[in-house]
């Protein structure tokens, strides 16, 4: 007999009802306005994607210093707040919980974007050397970032509580803050980026002050149950170095399971950036930080259902995130659940345009006969298994 999927099990999040346990993970898709104002094109994109039963927003930047490309959404001006709203409501069209990403990508921001053409700021003047910078014009290399100073530090701390606070009134139902993928809070954590000699740089208790003031600033405006934190523990992505990363992010684990967040996102060791690179021989085992935090625990990286159903049946995963096969397949969720076939990504339009590779992969039910509900004289067709991102 088949077992019963867990995937479609209903959940409860900082108390609030999930439908299913599928997660929409943050995606980079830049459709926003100039201003970082969101559209009404975004509001199409998460309103097709609202089956999943948790949508996290894109990562959307906290300040203008705070973004790495242009029309990434913003979270501190009052057009923002505003535009935001319809694309929330969108997405929780079907029932979905809401977060917004906060976003700040310290070092990994180009004088090119930045509102003094100067180059970017971040913990440490080290810049990165291992990858390029994705400009308009083409890959360049980082520059060399300026250190920040700690009253500098105290204003982007601030700036996440604002965020936060425009993130409510935008209907969001709580934050998910970006410790990932080398951005500005993992600048601080990995002694490679993190090269100060004050409160804010040496030992892990220093390194990890900022991701603690974040949390506890933005938990002014928020409950602590609505805050989520998103962390790639074995990812060297834009030169994520640090001399001892499993006492790290083990570390990191405890203290925000400690601080009493809703929810740990744990990006999976296979993932770099946004591509899939062979597990790092130096990789934590997922389940291994998984089991370290006390709460709810999300995982996303080059998962199927297959995959998915046994990060929930081991105990590893409540949650699981799919994000390259909801990008093609925007009624993911109802896909899993009738075995439909899965639409493969195309490389156009992941990163800006208009609505080509952005709002126009079909729902199944436009593309084929569905055999849940066959269409009368329809031809009947066989499910399929689906196929890996
Ligand atoms: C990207 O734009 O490629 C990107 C953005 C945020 C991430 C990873 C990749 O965390």
């Amino acid at each position: 007999m088949e077992r019963q999927s867990t995937l479609f099990d209903s959940f409860s999040l900082g108390g609030q009802p999930l439908r299913n346990r599928i997660v929409l993970p943050p995606l980079t898709r830049s459709r926003a306005d100039d201003d970082g104002v969101p559209t009404p094109l975004m509001e199409e994109y998460y309103g097709q994607r609202a089956g999943a039963g948790l949508v996290i927003s894109e990562g959307a930047v906290i300040t203008p210093q705070a973004s790495a490309y242009p029309r990434v959404p913003g979270l501190y001006s009052p057009d923002q707040v505003t535009a935001w709203r319809p694309v929330v409501e969108a997405a929780k069209r079907e029932g979905a919980v809401v977060y917004a990403q906060l976003w700040h990508v310290g070092r990994q921001s180009h004088s090119s974007v930045q509102p003094d053409g100067l180059p970017p700021k971040a913990p440490s003047p080290v810049a990165i050397t291992g990858y390029p910078y994705r400009s308009a014009a083409g890959r360049i290399p980082y520059e060399t970032p300026r250190e920040l100073t700690t009253k500098e530090i105290a204003g982007i701390v601030q700036a996440y509580g604002a965020a936060a606070r425009n993130a409510v009134r935008a209907g969001f139902d709580g934050v998910e803050l970006h410790a990932a993928n080398g951005y500005l809070i993992d600048q601080f954590l990995n002694d490679g980026s993190n090269r100060r000699t004050d409160h804010y740089g040496g030992s892990l208790e220093s390194r990890m002050r900022f991701l603690r003031e974040v949390v506890t600033e933005v938990a002014r405006h928020l409950p602590m149950e609505r805050i989520g934190v998103r962390l790639s523990p074995s990812s060297v992505w834009m030169d994520a170095n640090d001399s001892d990363k499993r006492t790290l992010y083990s570390s990191v684990v405890r203290l925000v399971s400690d601080l009493g967040i809703a929810y740990l996102h744990l990006v999976e060791p296979e993932i770099a950036g946004s591509t899939t690179v062979d597990r790092p021989a130096a990789s934590i085992p997922t389940a291994e930080l998984a089991g370290l935090f006390d709460g709810v625990v999300i995982v996303t990286g080059g998962h199927d259902q297959v995959s998915a159903e046994q990060l929930l049946a081991d105990g590893i995963a409540d949650l699981v995130g799919f994000g390259r096969l909801f990008i093609s397949n925007p009624d993911l969720p109802h896909r899993f659940r009738a075995q439909a076939p899965l639409e493969p990504l195309r490389p156009t339009g992941i990163y800006g345009g208009g609505p080509e590779g952005y709002t126009d992969y079909p729902r199944w039910q436009e593309a084929l006969p569905d055999p849940l509900f066959p269409t009368p004289g329809a031809p009947t067709r066989t499910p399929e298994g689906d196929t890996a991102s």
